[in-house]
C-alpha cells in the first residue's frame, strides 16, 4: 500500500534542510476567523473595492471603519489552533526556518513561532493616516468612527490595504526565504493575489519541492504543487508533526 499523503509530506520534510511556510487566512479559519474568498469569507460581506482598498478608507474612513472593527472583534477573540502549534513545534525541532504569514491576527506568534514574516502587516499598533503617529491596538478609542488622532487625522490599522506596498523588510525578507527554501509548505491560501502569490512561483523557479494544505484547489494546485494535502490545515499539519514522531508543543505565548 502507497505512503498516504501525510506520510510523504512528512518524508519530504525530513529530507528536507531549508524548509519555510507560507500561510493565509485558510490556517486561521479552524481559529474561527473566516478567511477572505470562500463562501462566508469576509469578501462575501463588504465588497473588497469600497473596504479593502486605501483610496475608499480615504475617501470615508468611518465606512471603512465599520468593517475594521467587525474584524477586530474576531480577531480579538481568536486563539492559535493545532495547525499554528504544529508550525511552531516544526520550528522548535529545526525542521522549518519560519513562517511568512499574509495574515495579521499574530496567532503564529501567539503559538510559539519565533520567526515569523508579516507580509501583509499585523493589526497589533495603528497609526495616523496623516502623521504617522502610532499607537497600541489598544489604545484605540472605537466610540466613534473613524478614530482620530490628536492631530486630527483618522488612524488606520498597521496592516497593508490594496492599493498598497508591502513592507519593504518583510518583502526583502520573504524573498530572501524562498529564494532559499528547498521545501515550500504553502498553506490555507488561494494563492490569488500578489505579490504574496508570487513567493510559491519565486520558490519553485529555484527548484524547491511545493507541499500544499487546503481543502480546496487553489491557482497553484495544477501548475506548480508537487503534493496537496486536500484537507484542513488544523488535521494536516498536526498529522506531519506526529508523523515524524515529534509531540506538538502547545504552550506557545
Ligand atoms: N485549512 C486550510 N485551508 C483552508 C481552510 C482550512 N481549515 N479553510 C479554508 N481554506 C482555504 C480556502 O480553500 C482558500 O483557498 O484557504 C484559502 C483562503 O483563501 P483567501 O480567502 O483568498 O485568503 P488568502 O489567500 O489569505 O488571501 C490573500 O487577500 O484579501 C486579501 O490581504 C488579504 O491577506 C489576504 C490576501
Amino acid at each position: 500500500m502507497g505512503q498516504s499523503v501525510i506520510e510523504q509530506a512528512a518524508a519530504r520534510l525530513r529530507q528536507s534542510s531549508r524548509a519555510v511556510a507560507l500561510t493565509g487566512a485558510g490556517i486561521s479559519v479552524e481559529s474561527g476567523i473566516p478567511d477572505f474568498r470562500s463562501p462566508g469569507g469576509l469578501w462575501s460581506k463588504y465588497d473588497p473595492l469600497e473596504y479593502g482598498d486605501i483610496r475608499s478608507f480615504r475617501m470615508n474612513p468611518g465606512k471603512v471603519w465599520r468593517m475594521l472593527v467587525d474584524m477586530d472583534r474576531m480577531l480579538h477573540d481568536a486563539r492559535p489552533n493545532p495547525a499554528h502549534y504544529a508550525l511552531a513545534s516544526l520550528e522548535r525541532e529545526g525542521l522549518l526556518k519560519g513562517v511568512i504569514t499574509q495574515n495579521v491576527d499574530s496567532l503564529h506568534q501567539r503559538a510559539g513561532s519565533r520567526t515569523v514574516v508579516e507580509f501583509h502587516g499585523h493589526g497589533r499598533t495603528a497609526r495616523c493616516d496623516q502623521c504617522g503617529r502610532e499607537v497600541p491596538r489598544e489604545a484605540l478609542k472605537l466610540q466613534d468612527l473613524p478614530p482620530r488622532c490628536g492631530c486630527g487625522g483618522p488612524m488606520r490599522p498597521n496592516f497593508v490595504f490594496f492599493g498598497e506596498g508591502i513592507p519593504r523588510s518583510a518583502y526583502l525578507q520573504a524573498a530572501h526565504m524562498v529564494e532559499r527554501c528547498d521545501l515550500l509548505l504553502v498553506v490555507g491560501t488561494s494563492a490569488t493575489v500578489a505579490p504574496a502569490s508570487h513567493l510559491p512561483l519565486m520558490a519553485k523557479s529555484r527548484g524547491a519541492f511545493i507541499i500544499e494544505v487546503n481543502p480546496n484547489e487553489t491557482e497553484l494546485t495544477a501548475a506548480h504543487t508537487d503534493l496537496h494535502l486536500a484537507l484542513p490545515a488544523g488535521q494536516a499539519l498536526p498529522a506531519i508533526v506526529s508523523a515524524l514522531g515529534l509531540a506538538i508543543h502547545t504552550e506557545g505565548k
